[in-house]
C-alpha cells in the first residue's frame, strides 16, 4: 500500500517526526552528532523521507542530454513514485507519473513493500529498478515498452512539474513548490548552467554503492586534506546547497600533480564537480535503506578530448573512492544500531567532523521534521488541481 501521512511514522514508539530526535545533529560544528542511526536503516524513516523530502524538494533525474529527440523518455522513481519526463514535439519537456504506479495488481505484491526495490521485467513502476533512458529511434513509438509508461493516453496521466537548470531536468511532485530558480538562486555564479549544457555529453553510466543515499554526498569532500579548504562561513547559511573550492579529489600522480576540483552539491541529490578537464555529476537515487545508484555523467570540456566515451581515470578512481568511504561510514551506523553498541546504550553518538555532510544533515532534519498542511488523507501528488 502507499504509506498515508495519517498513519504516522512511528517505530518501537519512536515518532520520527520529533525534532528532539535531531537536537545533537544540529548543534554547531564541531559539537554535532551525526544524524541517529535509524535514519541510515529503517524502512519507516524512508518513508517519512518519502514524504517529506523526495516528494517536496526538487529532485534532479537526468540531463537534457540523455533525451536530445522527439518522444524519447526519461524514468525516474522519485521515492515511490514511479515517473517520467518525455520529449515533446516543440522541443520542450513533460513529466508525468507513470501508467503503472505498482505492478498491475490491485496491491503491492509483498516483495515490493520491503522499501528495497526490485527487479522487475514486467513493469516499470514506484517499487521496481528504473531503467535506461529510453529513445524512440531504437525501440519506436507504439511499442509495448512505452505503454508501460504512457498507457494509451498519456494525456489522462497526472502531471508533475518539470524544470532545468542548465542541461540538468528537476521535477517536483509539489504542485505549491517554488520555482526551481527560487530554490537554487543563492548557488555561486562561479559554475555557468548554461555553459555546461553546450558541451559534450561523453558518457553516462551507473555505479551501485553500498550505503544509504545520505552517506554518499559527504563522501565527495571526505579528505583530512580538503578540511582548511571549506569554507566555514556555510555553515551559518539555513542552505539548500553546498559548495567548495579546490577539493582533492586524487593523490599525487608521477608527476606530483594533485587533481582538485570544485564541488557544488545542490541538495538533495545532485553533485557537480567542476575540473579542469570536465565536468562530472552524479545524481543519487536510493534503492533500499542500504543502497544507492549514483547516476553519472561526464561532460567534455576539452576538445582534444572529442570521439572518447569513456570515463576518465581520474573520474572512475574517485568513484571508486567514494563508493570505499561510504561503505565504511555505513558499517559504522550499522555498528552503532546493533543491542551491543556501546554508543547506543550510552545514547552517544560519533560526531559529523564533515562540514558538507553537517550543512546536509541540517537540510534533512529540518525537512522531515516541518509539518504541512494535509487537505485530505492521501498522497501529496494526488493535490494536483491540473489533474
Ligand atoms: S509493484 Fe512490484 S515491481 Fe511494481
Amino acid at each position: 500500500m502507499v504509506y498515508h501521512p495519517d498513519l504516522g511514522y512511528v517505530e518501537n514508539g519512536i515518532d520520527f517526526t520529533d525534532t528532539g530526535l535531531y537536537k545533537t545533529a544540529i548543534r554547531d560544528f564541531g559539537q554535532a552528532t551525526i544524524l541517529p542511526s535509524f535514519s541510515y536503516q529503517s524502512k519507516i524513516f524512508s518513508d517519512l523521507e518519502d514524504e517529506k523530502l523526495w516528494t517536496r524538494s526538487w529532485i534532479a533525474i537526468g540531463t537534457t542530454h540523455q533525451i536530445p529527440n522527439i518522444g524519447d523518455l526519461l524514468p525516474f522513481t522519485v521515492g515511490r513514485h514511479g515517473l517520467h519526463v518525455q520529449r515533446q514535439e516543440d522541443g520542450s519537456l513533460i513529466g508525468r507519473f507513470n501508467k503503472a504506479q505498482h505492478g498491475g495488481c490491485r496491491a503491492i505484491p509483498a516483495q515490493c513493500q520491503t522499501g528495497k526495490k526490485t527487479k522487475c521485467s514486467f513493469t516499470s513502476c514506484g517499487y521496481s529498478r528504473d531503467r535506461q533512458t529510453i529513445r524512440v529511434e531504437e525501440i519506436g513509438e507504439n511499442t509495448p515498452t512505452m505503454h508501460q509508461y504512457l498507457g494509451l493516453i498519456p494525456e489522462r496521466l497526472l502531471p508533475v512539474k518539470v524544470e532545468t537548470l542548465g542541461p540538468y531536468i528537476f521535477v517536483n511532485l509539489d504542485p505549491d513548490s517554488k520555482s526551481l530558480n527560487e530554490e537554487f538562486s543563492s548557488i555561486p555564479e562561479s559554475i555557468d548552467f548554461n555553459s555546461i549544457t553546450n558541451l559534450d555529453l561523453q558518457t553516462d553510466q551507473w555505479f551501485e554503492c553500498a550505503s544509504n543515499w545520505k552517506l554518499i554526498g559527504r563522501a565527495f569532500y571526505d579528505s583530512d586534506n580538503n578540511k582548511q579548504n571549506l569554507e566555514v562561513k556555510e555553515l551559518s547559511q539555513d542552505t539548500t546547497h553546498f559548495h567548495a573550492t579546490d577539493v582533492l579529489i586524487s593523490e599525487a600522480d608521477n608527476n606530483d600533480n594533485l587533481l582538485k576540483a570544485d564541488i557544488y552539491w545542490l541538495f538533495p541529490n545532485l553533485l557537480i564537480v567542476d575540473t579542469l578537464t570536465h565536468i562530472f555529476s552524479v545524481i543519487l537515487q536510493p534503492t533500499s535503506m542500504q543502497e544507492s545508484l549514483l547516476r553519472a555523467c561526464v561532460f567534455n570540456k576539452n576538445d582534444t578530448d572529442q570521439g572518447n566515451d569513456s570515463i576518465p581515470k581520474e573520474i572512475l578512481n574517485f568513484i571508486e573512492l567514494i563508493q570505499s568511504r561510504t561503505k565504511s561510514f555505513q558499517d559504522i551506523t550499522g555498528k552503532i544500531n546493533s543491542p551491543s553498541s556501546s554508543e547506543l546504550n550510552n545514547k552517544t553518538m560519533p560526531l559529523e567532523n564533515n562540514i558538507a555532510g553537517y550543512v546536509f544533515q541540517k537540510y534533512v532534519a529540518k525537512t522531515v521534521t516541518t509539518m504541512h498542511e494535509y487537505y485530505w488523507n492521501a498522497p501529496l501528488f494526488t493535490n494536483n488541481p491540473v489533474a
